[in-house]
């Protein structure tokens, strides 16, 4: 695991874009996982920008989103196909056809799933996975539980992730209780593995989660296995590291 702490936000966004530029410009047909939320946000732009001035291209490149908010309609500000296109898709030249996320509308969740897990296995692996963090120590919408899952499923949302994602709606009512999310299995098969975390809320879990024993209860202590793990951090997070 590499674990790096960035002075500013600023810079921890560029290093994590660089990490991004650098995989398409090495390998233009690479196989992207992302994420939304908070925490990604300012990557995207970096991203945006040096596709601006040329640096890279998303034209032969896949994305698998990590996760999509059940029976939130799509064009939703906040459903995560609303994001995607905010922040990224309808920025840069990535084929509609190649930017993957959960329906979340789909009449048959369950089914939706399955459609999901066939598409991952069609693209086998995941180049690099970017993740946040929940502050519960979910990655993707993985929360905490006595087992987790594999593959891509449904998920009830924890009351503190919901609380935690009130912010981005008028009220707590507003927050889908549902999510699909794709499964441990296919985040630990990536071949590489982008965690960020930023500020002092979440000091406390990061360093759980990668110093403390490895349990489903805190789903990110697993990326403890992961062989190619590069996290990077803000000061605020990086607290308990110094
Ligand atoms: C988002 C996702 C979640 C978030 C996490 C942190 O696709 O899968 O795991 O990464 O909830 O969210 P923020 O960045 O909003 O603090």
């Amino acid at each position: 695991m590499n674990i790096v702490t960035f002075e500013s936000t600023e810079e921890l966004n560029e290093a994590g874009a660089g990490i991004v530029i650098s995989l398409l410009q090495t390998k233009p047909d690479a196989v992207l996982g992302l994420a939304t939320g908070g925490t990604p946000v300012g990557v995207y732009e970096h991203l945006v920008k040096a596709y601006r001035k040329g640096r890279l291209s998303f034209r032969k490149a896949t994305s698998f989103n990590l996760d999509e908010y059940v029976g939130l309609p799509q064009e939703h500000p906040e459903s995560y196909y609303s994001y995607m296109k905010q922040h990224l898709f309808d920025h840069v030249d990535l084929p509609v056809h190649q930017a993957h996320i959960p329906d979340g509308n789909a009449e048959n969740p369950e089914e939706e799933c399955r459609r999901y897990e066939a598409k991952l296995a069609e693209a086998k692996q995941i180049d690099l996975q970017i993740l946040g963090l929940g502050h519960n120590g979910h990655i993707g919408f993985n929360e905490p539980d006595h087992t987790l899952v594999s593959g891509t499923h449904v998920v009830e949302l924890k009351e503190e992730t919901r609380k935690a994602n009130a912010r981005f709606f008028d009220s707590m009512d507003e927050v889908p209780t549902h999510a699909i999310t794709m499964g441990v299995g296919m985040i630990l098969k990536a071949k590489t593995i982008l965690l960020i975390v930023r500020g002092e809320d979440k000091a406390d879990v990061v360093h759980r989660a990668l110093t403390g024993p490895i349990r489903t209860e805190l789903p990110a202590s697993l990326l403890q296995t992961h062989p190619n793990l590069v996290v990077m951090l803000d000061q605020a997070a990086a607290k308990h590291f110094q």
